[in-house]
């Protein structure tokens, strides 16, 4: 190309991005965009903002102290905090979100799942700033340090609890009763050593088949059928019949005895051995993301070697 030629070429380039800054000030000036917060975001913007805003948080929360998380106390002031702060728009274990929380896209998501996805720091950071572009408050300005970290060693502990636990912490909160039995950490590792050393999805996919499980639910790789919920992805789904929280051994005390958890529910006791139910489970689990399972492994149990204590990467 000549110089000329170049010359023009570059010149058009300009004239085109200035047109294109004037046309999106003059869109904007219309009043054509919809900036209404209870309307979603295009897709392709809602997967941009995603995606930019889990590398944002990742990298500026990297390297953070991250005090002790199992100190009861502190997980007791993470509750009353959660409960002023961020149950309005996230609700709680069997507790649905206020009015305010409702008229905002995208939706405050239920934290039970949610906060699986982020580490200890990465909450912290959540909290403390906020997520531009979305209707999450930033609390470093109204939350003392240990305040906000109270909410995540609270929000570590919730991943864990049933509607009727919560129930009973938020209860005795009310109440203000100073019970050491009350569940405010667990030591309890929920199955998952057993499931990992005894669990053979392979069997449980067999038995599934045997046991006629498939004549209710429909099951990944197995057939359709629709009298009890879907079982597919269920390694992501938080509950189990709505009322347990969906780890190893709840999900094998289920399968075993449905109506000891719910007299009245139409699954049958079927006499499944509990070696059967965990080799079906373990299939099951395979069943989705396993995102949530791996962190609620990290959330359960007696801290291993040193210390939950650690950033958890
Ligand atoms: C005014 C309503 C509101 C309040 C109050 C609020 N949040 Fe949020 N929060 C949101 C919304 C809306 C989003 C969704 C943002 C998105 O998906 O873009 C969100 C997102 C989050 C996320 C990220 C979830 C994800 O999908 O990864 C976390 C973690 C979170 N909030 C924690 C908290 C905590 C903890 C509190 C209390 C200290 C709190 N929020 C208070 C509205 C709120
Ligand atoms: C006659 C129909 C029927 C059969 C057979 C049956 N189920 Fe169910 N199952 C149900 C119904 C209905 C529910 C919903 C229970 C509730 O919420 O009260 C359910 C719930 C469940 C749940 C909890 C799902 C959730 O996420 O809430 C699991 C897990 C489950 N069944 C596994 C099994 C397995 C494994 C078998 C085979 C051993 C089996 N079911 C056989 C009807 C059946």
């Amino acid at each position: 190309m000549n110089r000329p030629a170049i010359k023009v070429a570059l010149t058009a380039i300009a004239v085109m991005i200035v047109l294109q800054l004037v046309g999106g000030v003059l869109f904007l000036a219309s009043g054509s965009y919809n900036i209404a917060a209870d309307e979603p975001h295009l897709k392709p913007t809602r997967w941009l903002l995603q995606a930019g805003r889990t590398r944002a948080v990742e990298f500026r929360s990297r390297g953070m102290y991250v005090p002790n998380l199992r100190d009861p106390s502190l997980v007791k002031h993470g509750l009353r905090l959660y409960r002023k702060n961020c149950q309005p728009c996230h609700g709680g274990p069997g507790a649905a979100n206020e009015q305010i929380g409702r008229g905002i896209d995208p939706k405050p998501p239920p934290l039970v799942i949610a906060s699986n996805k982020w580490n200890d720091s990465e909450l912290f950071w959540i909290i403390s700033h906020g997520l531009k572009l979305s209707g999450m408050p930033g609390f470093a300005p109204r939350l003392s340090e240990t305040d906000r970290w109270g909410i995540v060693a609270f929000l570590h502990r919730v991943v864990l609890l049933s509607p009727t636990d919560y129930k009973q912490l938020t209860t005795a909160e009310d109440l203000g009763v100073e019970d050491s039995s009350l569940p405010w950490i667990s030591s309890n590792d929920y199955g998952f050593a057993q499931l990992k050393a005894q669990g053979n999805a392979n069997r449980g996919r067999e038995l599934i088949q045997t046991y006629g499980c498939t004549t209710c639910h429909t099951v990944a790789g197995l057939g359709a059928a629709a009298v009890g919920p879907p079982l597919t992805r269920f390694a992501e789904r938080q509950y189990v019949a709505g009322s347990l929280v969906n780890v190893p051994s709840n999900a094998v005390a289920w399968i075993t005895n449905p109506q000891q958890f719910k007299p009245k529910t139409a699954m049958p006791n079927l006499n499944v051995p509990p070696a059967e139910a965990l080799d079906m489970i373990a299939y099951l689990y395979t069943s989705g993301s396993s995102e949530r399972l791996t962190a609620l492994e990290r959330s359960s149990g007696i801290p291993k070697a040193k210390s939950t204590a650690k950033v958890n990467k």
